[in-house]
């Protein structure tokens, strides 16, 4: 239970910020756990998730399940956002202008909740952290460029530093299913076993 985190989800409901608050049916709010093993942020909520309120329900979310189950964590031990909201209208990418009118939003969630590691999927999760549009090809030399030297990146909030991994938003495995599980093997790999290192330390295996 965490007081303020349940204040920004009653105070979002009826956020007016952007132009997607005029097309979304629900504002889809983080779920999971409030003290969670880790943090995944994805792009935007898609039909199903706007009709009933929830991230990540739909194919991605059921591709993002199996995943999980790959990586040994369940939903109840995570947390799980995106970095718009709101349903931009066709599944479009979100405005610059739409990621920042969140942004202060999902920064308010890492600093309540204090995830150790933050998994993005996507180029907009990553665009949405960084705060700038990202230019070129998100590809493994993208992925490896942008890691230091301990392996991962890290993040910031309010002087709680998360580490943090980019891996494909799921719709890359729906949409091509032998590359994505080839390329992005290694990411779930790592986070796989940083997840065992954790719950060994937690004593929760
Ligand atoms: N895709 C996302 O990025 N987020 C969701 O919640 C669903 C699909």
């Amino acid at each position: 239970m965490n007081a303020q985190l349940d204040a920004l989800k009653d105070q979002m409901s009826a956020c007016q910020s952007c132009d997607l608050c005029k097309t979304r049916t629900k504002v889809v709010f983080g779920e999971g756990s409030h003290e969670p093993l880790l943090m995944i942020v994805g792009e935007a909520p898609g039909e199903d998730e706007d009709l009933q309120g929830v991230p990540f329900i739909g194919k991605a979310g059921q591709k993002l399940d199996s995943i999980l189950n790959y990586v040994g964590v369940s939903r109840n031990e995570i947390y799980i956002t995106n970095a718009v909201l709101c349903r931009p209208q066709s599944n479009r990418v979100p405005r610059r202008e739409e990621l920042d009118f969140c942004k202060w939003r999902l920064d308010l969630q890492i600093k309540l909740l204090k995830p150790k590691l933050i998994v993005l999927l996507g180029r907009t999760a990553l665009e949405q952290m960084r705060g700038t549009p990202i230019k070129g090809a998100i590809n493994k030399y993208f992925f490896d460029k942008l890691t230091s030297n301990d392996g991962w990146l890290h993040y910031t909030v309010n002087g709680h530093e998360a580490k943090v991994l980019i891996t494909y938003h799921p719709s890359y495995h729906l949409r091509s299913p032998e590359k994505a599980y080839r390329e992005t093997l290694p990411h779930w790999q790592k986070i796989k076993a940083w997840v065992e290192s954790q719950k060994a330390i937690n004593g929760s295996n």
